[in-house]
């Protein structure tokens, strides 16, 4: 199986991890609608995927804005893959973290991505099955001390996504949560990247070939880390 023609929306796509995402499934000939919110990092990327060819849109879209992902959605006219993911961290000792920053990491990462997820899912179901892929992060399934809050969303997305490809995959939706370790992204600011942590581009392809795999192959969790330096 391959993405080529396949519908494909990606959350955060204004750069980072979701910027590369959008890139590789544009390469792969799917059509890609990518939801970002940042005005200069939106017209960087357009500018960027535009070039490529292909049919690729940039729609702004803050994904907490329950009324308009919902119907942006709607008006699609098939989809086959969501790459659930925006997302936003933060670090800070517990005891000086403030009860609004648990708030609005868990309005991102987790209230947020369960909405974009149950719309996707309701449009898959319409048009024949499709594919969702939540992006996660190896703090799923471990601590990470000075970032209780952003642990605790993506445990949560974690169970999400299993209770989901439970409920689902009879019906021809899969469900995998995407686990990797540090990317080379700005995620904590500008020019915080960590040029030893994975790169975006290489996890861009992982996902595209996981959404083309056979249906008949559900990959539902896949945990990625960088490897030690050989040399
Ligand atoms: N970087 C890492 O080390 C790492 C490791 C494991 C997992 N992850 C996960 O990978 C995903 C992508 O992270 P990244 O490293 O690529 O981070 P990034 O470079 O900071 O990009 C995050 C993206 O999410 C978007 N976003 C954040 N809040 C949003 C909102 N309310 N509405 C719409 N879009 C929003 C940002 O859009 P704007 O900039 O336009 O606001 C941006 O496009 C996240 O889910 C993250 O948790 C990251």
């Amino acid at each position: 199986m391959s993405v080529n023609g396949k519908t494909v929306l990606v959350t955060g796509a204004s750069r980072g991890l979701g910027r590369a995402v959008a890139e590789a499934f544009l390469r792969a000939g799917a059509r890609v609608l990518a939801l970002g919110r940042d005005p200069d990092a939106m017209a960087a990327t357009r500018a960027a995927l535009d070039g490529i060819g292909g049919a690729f849109e940039m729609v702004p879209m803050d994904v907490r804005d329950e009324e308009k992902v919902t119907a942006c959605i709607a008006d699609l006219d098939r989809l086959d893959v969501l790459v659930n993911n925006a997302g936003i961290a933060a670090v800070r000792p517990f005891i000086e973290t403030p009860t609004q920053e648990l708030r609005d990491i868990l309005d991102v990462n987790v209230i947020a991505a369960f909405v974009v997820m149950r719309e996707a899912v309701k449009k898959m179901l319409a048009t024949g099955g499709g594919h969702v892929i939540n992006i996660a992060s190896d703090a799923a399934i471990r601590g990470i001390g000075r970032m209780a809050p952003y642990v605790a969303s993506k445990h949560a997305l974690l169970g999400i996504g299993r209770s989901v490809s439970l409920e689902l995959r009879q019906h021809g939706i899969r469900v995998t949560t995407f686990c990797p370790g540090p990317i080379t992204t700005d995620i904590m600011g500008t020019g915080t990247a960590n040029p030893d942590a994975l790169p975006p581009d290489e996890l861009a392809k992982m996902i595209v070939h996981l959404a083309g795999l056979p249906p008949e192959i559900d990959t539902q969790e896949l945990l990625i880390q960088p490897a030690p330096r050989w040399r």
